[in-house]
């Protein structure tokens, strides 16, 4: 088991309003996850997926000191910041292991999986890791794309991976980005 890592206490907030193609983002910035975030994490989890992690998995991943961070838009009056998406990865010793990146389904297409691509990438640079990884259900188009933009490659397949409806299994992509700047320096 890995030792505790956690996500770094003051994650920079985002102030981009304009995105790398021109287009007009909505303020959010990043802050650690915690359990007190489980239940509109859950929600969103719940409605982005068909086999979703269960409440478990994400207290298993915070007890673990995985990294996970929300990103958080701007309240309303009267109300807390809402949950947008979030991330959990697992720093390995040259890699990140992307394990759960999600957008809430009533914001998605706002460039937030990129604003947390771009921080998972950040994390795997001040950590020195040389790639970050993943897997993708084959049928998630979606998710492929918004991968393969942000300069992800498919590089393998996992067989039956994946629980699927019926009690069948679904093949997983395994896509790879490798972090410019990431190689660990020679002592
Ligand atoms: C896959 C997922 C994370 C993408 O999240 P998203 O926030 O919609 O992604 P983005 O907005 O960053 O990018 C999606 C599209 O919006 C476009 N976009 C990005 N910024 C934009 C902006 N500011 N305005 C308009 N469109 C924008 C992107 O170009 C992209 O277009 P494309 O699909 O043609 O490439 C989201 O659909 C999701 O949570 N799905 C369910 C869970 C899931 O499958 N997770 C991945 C598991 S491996």
């Amino acid at each position: 088991m890995n030792a505790p890592l956690r996500s770094d206490p003051a994650a920079p907030a985002d102030p981009t309003s304009i995105d790398a193609d021109g287009r007009a983002v909505a303020p959010a910035q990043l802050r650690p996850m915690s359990l007190a975030d489980l239940d509109p994490v859950l929600s969103i989890e719940q409605q982005a997926y068909s086999f979703p992690w269960s409440r478990g998995n994400f207290v298993d991943s915070l007890a673990a000191g995985y990294l996970a961070e929300v990103l958080v838009g701007e309240g309303r009056a009267g109300e807390g910041p809402p949950i947008l998406g979030y991330h959990i990865a697992l720093p390995g010793v040259d890699e990140l292991h992307l394990l759960n990146l999600t957008v809430d389904p009533s914001c998605q297409g706002r460039g937030h999986a990129r604003r947390l691509l771009d921080a998972v990438e950040r994390h795997a640079v001040q950590r020195g890791l040389a790639s970050i990884w993943l897997e993708v259900r084959v049928s998630n188009q979606r998710a492929r794309r918004v991968y393969a933009r942000r300069g992800f490659a498919e590089v393998g397949l996992r067989k039956a991976y994946y629980p699927a409806p019926h009690g069948s299994r679904e093949d997983a992509v395994v896509m790879s980005l490798v972090v410019s700047g990431g190689l660990r320096a020679v002592d």
